[in-house]
């Protein structure tokens, strides 16, 4: 049978992704196909599903322009419209106008003034555009290092993101919510990465801590309410919470390329690649 899904890497990934590991045995109708190999015929396949095309951040026009060529020829996965919103986290600001409690963030495009008082304390600085924590940076106390930071994503063009640094990470960890369909499947949790010393100085991805958890009553209501805020049916959603004394709040909103993390739920893969088998209907 030739393959009628494509799920969508790029050509450079060095490490295969534990996903796709997981997903393409329970999926014999798909093969992996890159998002930036010119030589694919998109019109090929009935779905093209994005799943690891990490590098996008980095090509994020290219990678739009693409994503628009390939959505007219064949089924993306996310819709465009849902993509083309959640590449850049400005998103946040229309899930809060929404109703949803998010991080509090102030974005500081090139050109714009920052005032000191708004890196005071403990501080997360990165960009909003990102993924895998590239970019991201933690000071503590230092307005100076901070702005300095802010000031290196915009000579890189880029939008910063400025936010208070939520510390009961670092006992607590954030939860990732895991939508299959428009419907929970599974959840995990992640440790802390910027205070382990993680950041963007390694030139590496975090190292990420994943375990599978049982999300509290009070991330399941968030996370559902983040969802339903959505276009129906996603094929998937991963919604990223962290703590506070005042409950949960949203961090991140990934509908783009997340890792699904199907390997914290034995019965993950097989119903991911269910939802997706569905999409050919
Ligand atoms: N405001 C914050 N408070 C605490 N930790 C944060 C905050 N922002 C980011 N982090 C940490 O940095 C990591 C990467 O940031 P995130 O906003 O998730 O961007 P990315 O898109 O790179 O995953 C998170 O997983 C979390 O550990
Ligand atoms: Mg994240």
């Amino acid at each position: 049978m030739s393959a009628r899904i494509a799920i969508v890497t790029t050509v450079d990934l060095e490490v295969p992704d534990a996903d796709e590991q997981l997903l393409l045995p329970h999926l014999p109708e798909a093969e992996l196909v890159a998002w930036d190999d010119p030589a694919v015929d998109w019109s090929a396949y009935d779905v093209a599903i994005l799943r690891s095309t990490w590098n996008y951040t980095e090509r994020l026009e290219e990678f739009r322009t693409w994503a628009g060529k390939a959505s007219a020829v064949t089924r993306l996965v996310n819709p465009l419209e849902t993509l083309v919103w959640n590449t850049d986290k400005r998103y946040l600001d229309d899930l809060a106008e929404r109703g949803i409690p998010v991080v509090p963030t102030l974005f500081v495009a090139p050109g714009d003034e920052v005032v000191a008082d708004a890196v005071a304390g403990s501080v997360v600085v990165k960009p909003s555009v990102g993924a895998g924590s590239a970019g991201a940076g933690l000071f503590h106390d230092d307005p100076a290092a901070a702005l300095a930071h802010v000031a290196s994503l915009h000579s890189d063009g880029r939008i910063a993101m400025v936010q208070p640094y939520l510390s009961q990470v670092d006992t607590h960890g954030e939860t990732a919510l895991i939508y299959l369909g428009g419907r929970f499947s599974h959840a995990a949790r992640k440790a802390a990465i910027l205070s382990r010393g993680m950041s963007w100085s390694t030139g590496l991805y975090a190292d990420e801590k994943i375990t599978p958890c049982k999300p509290t009553d009070a991330e399941r209501t968030l996370a559902d309410r983040v969802v339903a805020t959505l276009p129906a049916g996603l094929a998937y959603a991963r919604v990223d919470l962290l703590p506070t004394d005042d409950g949960p709040v949203l961090l991140e909103l990934e509908l783009t390329e997340p890792s699904l993390f199907l390997g914290m739920d034995p019965e993950a893969p097989a119903r991911a690649a269910a939802v997706f088998r569905a999409l050919l209907d």
